[in-house]
């Protein structure tokens, strides 16, 4: 069966559990508990330290996805579109190729709704995977929002978006700071699942950030749990490494040539 379509076999049933990936290393400790892998464009800001992901170039997330599929020997791999790289049907067509060609991903991810319906459709009717993306899009959002989704209004629209997505066809939709509310009226009238970010427990997955959750990357949210902190094995390691060269017990003839 192929990996799209039992992902989406999980709705109702199990949850998705998503992922970040930027490089080799950390796709292959990711890839054995979770169903997606995602290289995503907040690679931007988690490690170039760009401000926002206006900047990441096509260029950058193709070497990123390669990197990625090195590390995958199970999971689906999804690779972000980077702003700038769908500006027409005829662009996105091309650039997803070419992500597609040189990471050998299984599909790409494009932020938006109403406004990039027709061109996530071309992709679909040309034979390429998307997986949407609505609520919080940071490629384009301008303002400090948290969330999306509390007021009537907005939560209509969103409604209409995730239901036009599926419609064009994308295989799942990831809600970013969608209330809960109005994630769970999302996830309850899409067959195809939602992958949440800060949207509750409503959603049929959960995706966020490895750095954020692991605590390499030092920034909070109020969705963020850190579940580990990495930095405190780091600094065991470099401490213990500092300690041995000063005193001379590193490297002793056991690591010398
Ligand atoms: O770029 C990214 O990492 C994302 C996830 C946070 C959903 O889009």
């Amino acid at each position: 069966m192929n990996k799209i379509k039992k992902i989406n076999l999980k709705k109702n049933k199990s949850k998705i559990i998503c992922l970040t990936a930027y490089s080799k290393n950390i796709a292959s400790i990711l890839d054995k508990y979770v169903d997606i892998i995602l290289v995503g464009d907040s690679v931007g800001s988690v490690l170039y330290n760009h401000s926002t992901t206006k900047k990441v170039s096509l260029t950058n997330m193709i070497e990123h996805g390669k990197s990625v599929k090195a590390g995958i020997k199970k999971s689906l791999m999804v690779v972000d579109m980077p702003f700038n790289s769908y500006k027409n049907k005829i662009e996105a067509l091309k650039n997803a190729k070419k992500i597609i060609k040189n990471t050998k991903c299984d599909a790409v991810k494009i932020e938006g709704g109403l406004s990039v319906k027709n061109i996530i459709h071309h992709l679909v009717k040309n034979k390429v995977k998307v997986m949407g993306h609505i609520g919080i899009l940071p490629q384009t959002d301008s303002g400090r929002f948290k969330s999306k989704g509390k007021l009537p209004r907005e939560r209509n629209r969103l409604i209409k978006e995730a239901l036009e997505l599926e419609k064009i066809g994308v295989f799942a939709i990831v809600l970013e700071c969608v209330h809960s509310k109005t994630a769970k009226i999302i996830t309850q009238n899409l067959k195809i699942p939602t992958i949440g970010i800060g949207s509750s427990l409503f959603c049929d997955g959960q995706i966020l950030v490895t750095d954020d959750l692991i605590g390499l990357n030092n920034v909070k949210f109020k969705f963020l749990k850190r579940f580990i902190n990495i930095r405190k094995y780091i600094l065991e390691g470099i401490k213990k490494f500092k300690k041995e060269v000063e005193n001379k017990k590193y490297p002793s003839k056991k690591f010398s040539y």
